[in-house]
């Protein structure tokens, strides 16, 4: 045994000056570090992104792990190849064409959840003080993650039909007169926005699609609420007009579980091998045993069934949500109406700084997102919130807002 004072203390040392500059532009997610002040019993958080815990597949996930331990145990418990276990991808590359992308195992890579095909876009493309163009507001994940490699971003205004395409043709040129390099690519967020809630019209995906040809300017289109439609028919992923200049992102978060960390890019073939190349430098692969069971899961035919029941359950609390909003909340408040997804926007009168009036909602226990953390260069966003509607049974989001609109009217000296 190694004799060793475990008790001792151990000094605190300095570690700033040993950081790369990389590291100390890189800033903790504002939701992260919210999500610990909500996680105390009392308080109802309408603040993060979960998916309903009490609709995960248990039983299912239990019967694909016991039945890929039994027939596949071996090579399921073994590393793999770095683009992702083939039938998962051939079953990936199937699902994607019923939605209309053109895509063949050749040109899906399994990664660590879309989080990480972000931070690989990041490490592919991003040189320091490379510009993006992005919505206002935008995914702040994505920020996180392209901070990292020195991004700068410009960012064109969302309207009810979402990003407002007319504006990234000026916004290329800006980019291009003032930097002198185009952007790296635009970042479009098409099926219910996290977090503005909005859907970009068919029209715009078109011009968007025509707009980047002329410009010969990449697409990153994040889609992970895609599948989460409650009304309205599917639009065509921007990637179905544009193949050639789209990567475009899916994930198993939103439809199966996000433990899994389980997510997909679709690109074209010629950029795999960078895909690869900088994704095995992170991890070598995503963990075999997790493709195996997702594998077995969807060949089975489990996702499109359970996905129709998490579309019941989470249109009702959507709906339950814009009740409660329109009875408790004071006059002069707006909000966004998704069609799908997990989130509205709400927006409170301009005297009420989100940000500020945190506190106050945690004196009611309630949290949301304030609207600022979604604007890359924290110029927008002052009064509006994000607010999740697919985490709490619909009475605790019912009391959720009831809350809020306690505290808005208290602010605004209505109580
Ligand atoms: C727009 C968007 N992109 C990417 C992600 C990351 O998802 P995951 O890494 O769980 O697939 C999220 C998660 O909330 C998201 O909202």
């Amino acid at each position: 045994m190694i004799n060793m004072d475990l008790d001792r203390e151990i000094p605190v040392l300095d570690w700033t000056p040993h950081l790369a500059a990389r590291t100390r532009r890189m800033k903790g997610s504002a939701i992260r570090e919210l999500l610990k002040l909500t996680q105390q019993p009392d308080v109802i958080s309408l603040a993060g992104g979960l998916p309903a815990p009490e609709f995960f597949p248990l039983r299912e996930v239990e019967e694909a792990c016991r039945y890929v331990l039994q027939q596949d145990g071996q090579k399921a418990l073994q590393y793999s190849p770095t683009e992702g276990y083939l039938p998962l991808r051939e079953w990936l590359a199937t699902s994607m064409h019923k939605y209309g992308v053109p895509a063949v195992p050749a040109n899906v890579l399994l990664t660590n959840g879309s989080q990480q095909a972000l931070d690989l876009i990041g490490k592919v493309f991003i040189n320091r003080d490379d510009y993006i163009i992005t919505g206002r507001p935008t995914y702040l994940g994505a920020i996180q993650a392209w901070n990292a490699y020195g991004a700068r971003y410009h960012t064109v205004n969302l309207d009810d039909d979402g990003m407002v395409v007319d504006e990234v043709e000026h916004a290329y040129e800006k980019v291009l007169a003032e930097s002198g390099r185009p952007p790296k690519f635009v970042y479009v967020l098409p099926n219910f926005h996290n977090p503005a809630g909005t859907t970009l019209s068919l029209e715009r995906r078109e011009k968007l699609a025509e707009v980047a040809t002329r410009l010969d300017l990449p697409i990153v289109e994040d889609d992970p609420y895609g599948q989460l439609r409650y009304e309205g028919e599917d639009l065509p992923p921007i990637c179905t007009f544009v193949p050639e200049r789209t990567m475009y992102l899916g994930t198993f978060s939103k439809t199966l579980t996000p433990g899994l960390r389980l997510g997909w890019i679709v690109c074209p073939e010629v950029l795999m091998q960078r895909f690869v190349t900088a994704k095995q430098g992170a991890d070598l692969h995503t963990g075999t045993f997790v493709q195996y069971v997702a594998n077995d899961i969807c060949q089975r035919g489990f996702l499109k069934p359970h996905v129709q029941r998490l579309r019941q359950v989470y249109r009702e609390r959507r709906d339950t949500m814009l009740e409660a909003l329109a009875e408790f909340w004071p006059e002069g408040c707006s909000w966004t109406q998704p069609q799908g997804g997990l989130f509205l926007w709400a927006r409170v009168p301009e005297p009420i700084n989100t940000t500020d009036f945190l506190d106050r909602a945690l004196e009611e226990k309630v949290a949301y997102v304030p609207g600022v953390s979604f604007f890359p260069n924290q110029d927008g966003g002052f009064n509006a919130m994000r607010l999740n509607f697919s985490y709490s049974p619909p009475d605790v989001i019912v009391e959720g807002i009831r809350r809020l609109g306690i505290a808005l009217k208290r602010e605004l000296g209505e109580l």
